[in-house]
């Protein structure tokens, strides 16, 4: 066993990664308008996990330790898929805890991947359903809490160590790197730890308001609207991530917020994107947001500011979403050039590189594989000249292989359909239909000029982006 060959100490101690959480740095903004002010960026992304919630996992589970509510043997649970879950995730692993993590249905495979291959058990519930129903996540995690011997039930949204933790770390951080001189943080609210952990340490460096505590906030979030009128409307639908509530948490003291900005998804992606552009900072959605609240503040300043903002977490998180050009599109926080006709539901448009294709002398064993990485179960075969010769999908391949698998060493040419169902951009979309009913999918054509496919999926895609929104839309996005 290696436990033999190593110091007989090496197994207790806890691995070096910890002490990496926080002491981030600090940069300015330097091609950005910020009108008179300066603008600084907490780069909370370079914590280990990739998130400003490492601070608060580290903070919970120690204060646990300390409290008594968590020893040796012990099993820490939360309910969340993002970053809390990847920060306990990480922490639980470093000091030898079982963790639990009871996430909603409908959250991505790759944060639920990314917190399995850090140990975390998973423990998957209803996404349809809210507070009060017993497969509600917040009220399963309780549940199995109370019923697990030694858990611990984290709960960031109510443990006071959680604004503690930024109080204590995040706060003197920002005070001694601003030189003890700063105007204005702003923050988003997911849980409230970072607004009412800073909103209490610079109440005490600077008090009677003298740092100003700036919200901003998604569209569709209730807490906008509750700090500018006092109202507490009902919620509708956001794509940011990790901030923007429908309910004001116990952690929130939402009397430390001075002034508030409320931004729209599609100004959040573009904000974060032009901050990887001009400033070369991968920052994830809610840093988009956070970013155009900060810019919108500083330029509506008439004096110059010192003003502090969060790169919260990293972008590296969102590259199959905000930064990829065909989820933009599907989701319509890109406008693309309207024709009118056919080509505006091809999503995957072919000049711009967006189609994954084979060629006709391409192994079968390629064209599958391509299948598998693009995730789409047919390809356009196209040929040296840029012409679509054929179409080749699973079935094709199958009737190849199945009786001996040494044929995917074939020629996509021999198992292609070269009998094309094409349409021009000004077909009708029954055409699009009977093309689908034939169980195929539709090549695009303007003349000899390849634009694209349209699948059933792409059509569906395209009537729901073009359906009237309602609340219920955010249960299914
Ligand atoms: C992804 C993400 N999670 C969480 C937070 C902070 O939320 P909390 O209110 O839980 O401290 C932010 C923003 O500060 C964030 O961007």
């Amino acid at each position: 066993m290696i436990s033999s060959i190593l110091p007989a100490d090496f197994s207790r101690k806890a691995p070096a990664i910890l002490s990496l959480i926080g002491d981030t740095p600090l940069v300015e903004v330097t091609r950005l308008d910020t009108g008179p002010c300066h603008l600084f960026l907490k780069l909370e992304n370079q914590n280990p996990t990739g998130s400003i919630k490492d601070r608060v996992a580290l903070a919970m589970v120690e204060a646990a330790e300390r409290d008594g509510h968590l020893a040796p043997g012990g099993t820490i649970i939360e309910a969340t898929a993002g970053n809390t879950g990847l920060g306990l995730a990480l922490v639980a692993a470093a000091k030898g805890y079982r963790i639990i993590l009871v996430i909603p249905d409908k959250m991505s495979q790759e944060k639920i991947a990314h917190v399995r291959a850090l140990g975390a058990e998973v423990h998957l519930t209803r996404s349809d359903v809210t507070r009060g129903h017993p497969e509600y996540y917040q009220d399963v995690a309780a549940r199995l809490a109370s019923e697990i011997p030694g858990a611990f039930y984290v709960n960031q949204f109510g443990n006071p160590n959680n604004p503690l933790g930024h109080e204590r770390s995040t706060g003197p951080e920002i005070w001694e790197q601003m030189r003890h001189d700063v105007d204005a943080v702003v923050v988003g609210v997911g849980s409230g730890g970072t607004l009412t952990g800073l909103g209490r340490f610079f109440s005490r460096v600077k008090p009677r308001r003298g740092v100003e505590m700036i919200l901003a906030d998604p569209a569709g979030s209730i807490l906008y609207e509750w700090v500018k009128t006092g109202k507490m409307v009902e919620s509708g639908s956001w794509a940011v991530e990790g901030i923007g509530e429908d309910f004001i948490p116990d952690n929130a003291d939402m009397s430390l917020v001075t002034d508030a900005f409320e931004i729209d998804d599609r100004e959040s992606f573009a904000t974060a994107r032009e901050l990887l552009r001009k400033e070369g900072i991968l920052g994830g959605s809610s840093t988009g947001t956070l970013l155009a609240g900060a810019l919108r503040y500083c330029r509506q300043q008439t004096k110059p500011k010192r003003v502090v903002t969060f790169v919260c977490d990293s972008g590296n998180k969102y590259l199959s979403k905000m930064f990829n050009e065909v989820w933009m599109a599907e989701q319509g926080f890109v406008t693309r050039p309207v024709h009118g006709d056919l080509s505006d539901l091809i999503l995957h448009r072919y000049e711009a590189g967006e189609v994954v294709t084979a060629g006709p002398a391409d192994t079968l064993l390629t064209a599958f594989k391509r299948m598998r990485q693009a995730d789409v179960s047919q390809l356009p075969v196209v040929n040296e000249s840029g012409r679509v010769v054929g179409i080749i999908d699973e079935s094709d391949i199958l009737v190849k292989v199945h009786r001996d698998a040494s044929h995917f060493n074939d020629e996509v040419s021999t198992a292609m359909t070269d009998r094309l169902e094409t349409l021009p951009p000004r077909a009708r979309i029954n055409s699009l239909l009977e093309v689908f009913d034939r169980g195929r999918v539709a090549i695009v054509m303007d003349d000899a000029k390849f634009l694209g496919l349209i699948t059933r999926t792409d059509l569906l895609s395209y009537l729901r982006l073009h359906m009237p929104k309602s609340p219920a839309e955010r249960e299914l996005s």
